[in-house]
Order: C-alpha cells, then sequence, then structure tokens
C-alpha cells in the first residue's frame, strides 16, 4: 500500500485580501480559489469555462469571471472589474493552463495552431495578467503573483516538448519579475508540482503509464492532490514567506530528486 498522505490542518489568515487565480474552475485552481476564500479572502476567479458541477466545493464563495487569459481584453476588463469592486489586488495566481492531447508528440509532429494556443495560453496569458496587476501592486507597494510551473520546466519526459520549455519560462518568468519589483514589495515565485490528481493529467493517464505507475514514480509512493499544492502557495503568499522572491518550489513528493540512474521502485503488491 502507498504511504498516506498525514493528517493535521494548517490555518492562514487572507481576511480581506483580493486574490485573481486565473484557471480557478478545477483542478489546482480550484483548490487555491477555496483555500483562500476559506481563509476570509475576496476571490476570483478567471477561468474561460465555469466552475466544474463535479467540485465538491461550496462554488459561492470564490466569484466566477468568464476571461480568456490569451485574450487581453478579456485580462483587462477581469483586473478592471477586481479593481472597481475592492480598489486593490493583492495576490494572482497565474495558473490557467492547457496540455491538449495532440501535444503529446515530437515537435514535428505537433500542429502549429496546437503550439502556437499552448504559448498564447500558458506563456503569454500569465504574462498578460501580470502586466494587468503589477500597476496596482505598484501603488499599493505589496503583492505576490505565483506562476503555475511543473517539475517538467526542470526536467523533461518524452513528448512534451511544447509543454515542458513554456513551463521552464513560467520559472523563469518568476525569477526575472521577482528581481525586477523586489523594491516595490512585490514578490513573485513559481511553484512546480510533481503529478496532482487533476482533470488535466486523469486526461493524459495512458500517456503517463496509468495512475499506479505514475504514483509510484513519486518517491512517496504516490501522486499529489491539489490540496496539497494549494497549501504550499498560501503559505508562499503568507507573512511567513516574506523574505522568499524569485524562486521556484518544487511541490511533487521527492520526483524532482530522483536521478534518471535510479532504479525503477517496484510496484507495490
Ligand atoms: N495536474 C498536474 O499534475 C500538474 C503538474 C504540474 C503542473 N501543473 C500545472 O498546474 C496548473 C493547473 O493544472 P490542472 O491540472 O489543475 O489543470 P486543469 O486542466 O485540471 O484545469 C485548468 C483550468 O484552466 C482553465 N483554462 C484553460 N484555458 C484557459 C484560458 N485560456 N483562460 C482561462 N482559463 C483557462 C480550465 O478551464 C480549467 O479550469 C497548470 O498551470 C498546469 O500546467 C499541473
Amino acid at each position: 500500500m502507498p504511504p498516506k498522505r498525514p493528517s493535521g490542518t494548517v490555518q492562514y489568515e487572507n481576511h480581506g485580501r483580493v486574490v485573481i487565480v486565473t484557471g480557478g474552475s478545477m483542478g489546482i485552481g480550484d483548490a487555491i480559489a477555496h483555500a483562500f476564500a476559506e481563509s476570509g479572502a475576496h476571490v476570483y476567479n478567471a477561468d474561460i469555462t465555469s466552475p466544474s458541477h463535479s467540485s465538491d466545493r461550496e462554488t459561492t464563495a470564490v466569484k466566477h469571471l468568464p476571461c480568456d487569459t490569451a485574450s487581453e481584453t478579456d485580462c483587462q476588463a477581469t483586473v478592471q472589474q477586481v479593481l472597481d469592486e475592492h480598489g486593490a489586488v493583492d495576490v494572482l495566481i497565474n495558473n490557467a493552463a492547457i496540455q491538449p492531447r495532440e501535444s503529446y508528440h515530437p515537435i514535428d509532429s505537433v500542429g502549429s495552431q496546437v503550439w502556437r494556443r499552448m504559448i498564447d495560453v500558458n506563456l503569454c496569458g500569465y504574462m498578460r495578467m501580470a502586466s494587468e496587476v503589477l500597476p496596482q501592486m505598484k501603488r499599493q507597494q505589496c503583492g505576490v503573483i505565483i506562476n503555475l510551473a511543473s517539475g517538467q520546466a526542470h526536467r523533461t519526459a518524452r513528448e512534451v516538448g511544447v509543454y515542458g520549455p513554456i513551463k521552464s519560462a513560467n520559472v523563469m518568468q518568476a525569477r526575472q519579475w521577482g528581481v525586477e519589483y523586489a523594491r516595490d514589495g512585490i514578490r513573485v515565485l513559481s511553484v512546480s508540482p510533481g503529478a496532482i490528481d487533476t482533470p488535466m493529467i486523469r486526461a493524459s493517464l495512458s500517456e503517463q503509464g496509468g495512475a499506479a505507475e505514475l504514483g509510484n514514480r513519486h518517491p512517496v509512493g504516490r501522486i499529489g492532490t491539489a490540496d496539497e499544492v494549494a497549501a504550499a502557495v498560501l503559505w508562499l503568499c503568507s507573512p511567513a514567506a516574506s523574505f522568499v522572491t524569485a524562486t521556484d518550489l518544487e511541490v511533487d513528493g521527492g520526483l524532482g530528486a530522483l536521478g534518471s540512474f535510479a532504479a525503477p521502485y517496484p510496484m507495490p503488491e
């Protein structure tokens, strides 16, 4: 049996903070949005789709703003609405990204429509949203931006020739912006999850060898949960992480530490 997640809870106080999460209708974004809402923040979910009906969370605590992060107009309107309603933006979580099945090929077999859309959402979408919130964060002289990157930003698998390099760029965006805006009191970080149980990963399980095999590749013996990523993000956005900026945090059950020389773990009985 793979090890279970330890029990216990950690509470963060985010009363009155104004938070935008892109792609908060499901998966990791949904978990982050609700963790902020449960700790008192005003949370906006900027997502191209409505929150999923399968979500068992209380969705009313998070306001959905329809937004395609590939659209400059949508990003501008989203941030403007938040400013009109609250006059501040304290946290931006750049989370919305796509990894279509058609992208799981060597790059000469990925159609340009597919990779252009991935660049537009996964790379430019992060830049658009950051560019929209930064003037306000500079006026406030405080703010936190988190880019959801990936373990595949740091080391590659086969057939992620579009997704992986863009995720690396998300890490470098955070480093660059973190350095650039440090003296404005703005922290910028990236978080690189291992495999996390979300609709995105469920859609690609066959490419990854199946759920049990994928979990067993992680030293902790299982894939992660969206709540575990949310917990790391809330810590990074909290005053407890006030000296942490322009860097990346891998939330990956040890996967990134495992070199390719390592023999595979035996499958659990
Ligand atoms: N799940 C994993 O194992 C994993 C691992 C590493 C990194 N990540 C990263 O974490 C983030 C979240 O992943 P997930 O697994 O929760 O994804 P997901 O596919 O489950 O959810 C993504 C959300 O983004 C939204 N979205 C897609 N395109 C959009 C657009 N153009 N504008 C606005 N919203 C859009 C979707 O509607 C959806 O609600 C992504 O950046 C992903 O690359 C995920």
